[in-house]
Parts: C-alpha cells; sequence; structure tokens
C-alpha cells in the first residue's frame, strides 16, 4: 500500500470552516518570489487573471490565456508550501460549456492548484455543480466582474439599488446551492456584502465589500505600492514598495557609476593549484 505525503497546505474544507470562527486572509500572487514571501501569512493565494494587467500591462483581463494561467500557477505553486493555491479561469475557458470548463479547470489542477475561481452569478451554477461533482472545488465570485467590464460598461461598482442588489444575493445563493466552497464579493456596497455573509452558509471573500465578510483578498502589486498612482477606492496601501526599489536602484546605479560596486567581498579570487 503506498502512503500519502503529510498534507501541510491550507484545504479547501479548512477554508470553509473558518465561516463564522475566524477571517480568511488571502492576496494574488503571479511569480515565485512574491508567493515566497506572502505564504506564510494567508490561508490562500489567488493567482488572479488580474496578472494580465499588474505583470503584463494589459488594459484589462480578457486576453489572459490558459496557459499563461497555468504557467503562473506552476510558479506560485513551486513558491508556495502553507496558502492554498486557487486558479482563476481566464475569460473564453470555461463559459461555453460545463465540458470545455471542466477541461480548463483539469488542466489548472494539473499545475498544481488546489481550487479555481471563476466570474459570473446564477448563470454559472450548472458549471459550478459540474466541477464539484467531478471533484474541483470552485470560488465563485459575483459584484463587479472585471471579466464583464464591456457589459458593465467599466469597472463600477454593482448592487447599490435595491433591485441589483437582490440580483446578487440570488447570485450567491445559487452559487451556493451549487456547491461552490466560497464567494469573492467584489465592489458591491457595504451593506449588501453584510448581508450576503450573513444569509448564505459559505465564506464571502470581500475586496471593495465589507468588513464584515468572511475574509479579504487584495491585488498583493496594489497594497504594497507597486502598481502606480491610480488605484481602486477599495485598496488599502500597505507599504509604499516601489519608493524602496527606486532608492535601492539608484543607491546601486550610483556606486556602479562611481566605480564603488563590485566591492572585494563581492568577488573571485583565483584558485590556487
Ligand atoms: O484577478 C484577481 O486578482 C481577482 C481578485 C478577486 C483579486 O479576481
Amino acid at each position: 500500500m503506498s502512503t500519502h505525503a503529510e498534507v501541510k497546505r491550507v484545504t479547501v474544507p479548512q477554508l470553509q470552516a473558518c465561516k463564522g470562527q475566524r477571517k480568511i486572509v488571502a492576496l494574488t500572487a503571479h511569480n515565485v518570489s512574491t508567493a515566497r514571501i506572502i505564504d506564510d501569512y494567508l490561508d490562500f493565494v489567488l493567482i488572479g487573471d488580474s496578472t494580465a494587467m499588474v505583470a503584463y500591462g494589459l488594459p484589462n483581463t480578457l486576453s489572459f490565456t490558459l496557459e499563461q494561467t497555468g504557467q503562473h500557477t506552476a510558479a506560485v505553486v513551486r513558491g508556495t508550501q502553507h496558502a492554498c493555491v486557487v486558479a482563476d479561469m481566464p475569460f473564453g475557458s470555461y463559459q461555453e460549456s460545463v465540458s470545455q470548463a471542466f477541461r480548463s479547470a483539469a488542466y489548472l489542477v494539473g499545475q498544481g492548484a488546489d481550487a479555481v475561481k471563476l466570474e459570473g452569478g446564477a448563470v454559472m451554477a450548472e458549471t459550478v455543480e459540474y466541477l464539484v461533482a467531478r471533484g474541483i472545488p470552485v470560488l465563485a465570485h459575483v459584484g463587479l466582474m472585471p471579466q464583464y467590464v464591456n457589459t458593465m460598461g467599466g469597472y463600477l461598482a454593482q448592487g447599490r439599488t435595491p433591485e441589483a442588489a437582490a440580483r446578487i444575493l440570488a447570485d450567491a445563493r445559487a452559487l451556493e446551492q451549487a456547491g461552490a466552497f466560497g464567494v469573492v464579493l467584489e465592489g458591491v456596497a457595504e451593506a449588501l456584502g453584510s448581508e450576503i455573509t450573513e444569509k448564505i452558509s459559505i465564506p464571502t471573500i470581500g475586496i471593495g465589500a465589507s468588513v464584515a465578510c468572511d475574509g479579504q483578498i487584495l491585488v498583493t502589486e496594489d497594497m504594497l505600492g507597486l502598481s502606480g498612482e491610480r488605484v481602486p477606492k477599495f485598496v488599502k496601501r500597505y507599504a509604499d514598495m516601489e519608493s524602496v526599489m527606486r532608492q535601492a536602484v539608484q543607491r546601486y546605479a550610483d556606486e556602479v557609476r562611481a566605480g564603488k560596486f563590485p566591492e572585494a567581498q563581492h568577488c573571485f579570487g583565483v584558485k590556487r593549484t
């Protein structure tokens, strides 16, 4: 009989069990160096399709591909030991049919993802049910859904009228019923974030939603001050890494130009034979 290696990562059932017990902490990552640093502090790490914007400078997430997501997922898996790894299903990789969604999700699981995330409300319930029944945990995503930027007409806060709020609550309920293990609430009215959190049995992960959510997620570059001046209202900057990097690079440039770097300890001696 084969023995199983000890499971050290946070598991999907453990994330679900956090509801009402403790907050879930999550951030995005797309490379080994960032993943390695943030891993210890997180319950899950998301390879977000926001990678398209923060790492590739693209204007939106729509052209990010499954293959790119797979490569970034594999890198983040190599950089982490603790956090559960959730990979975003890119636009066009799951909307066509449940079998297309399964093929795409299975590819990401093959790259090391523990779960996948997809955008969409009740319309995605069948897909969520299909994936979960076949062993792929799904994190849902409602409210401001960046993959719907063209139908929303921009990155606008959602659920700010009673009718719109009722639709998003119904979406969250449908996804809960379908078996999603959690739901990201992005860019929704604060009262709605809090209401959904109270009314559904799976964890809500807020980003521009409410402090009442069961957990929070941010794009790492945004919270570290690495994504330029313009960030969404819901971002809090926990560091100014751009200044830190600028100062370090300035010092390096000065020392190279002044002939002060490299110093003796950075150089190799000759081997005596
Ligand atoms: O792509 C992304 O980064 C997301 C957010 C929820 C952080 O979907």
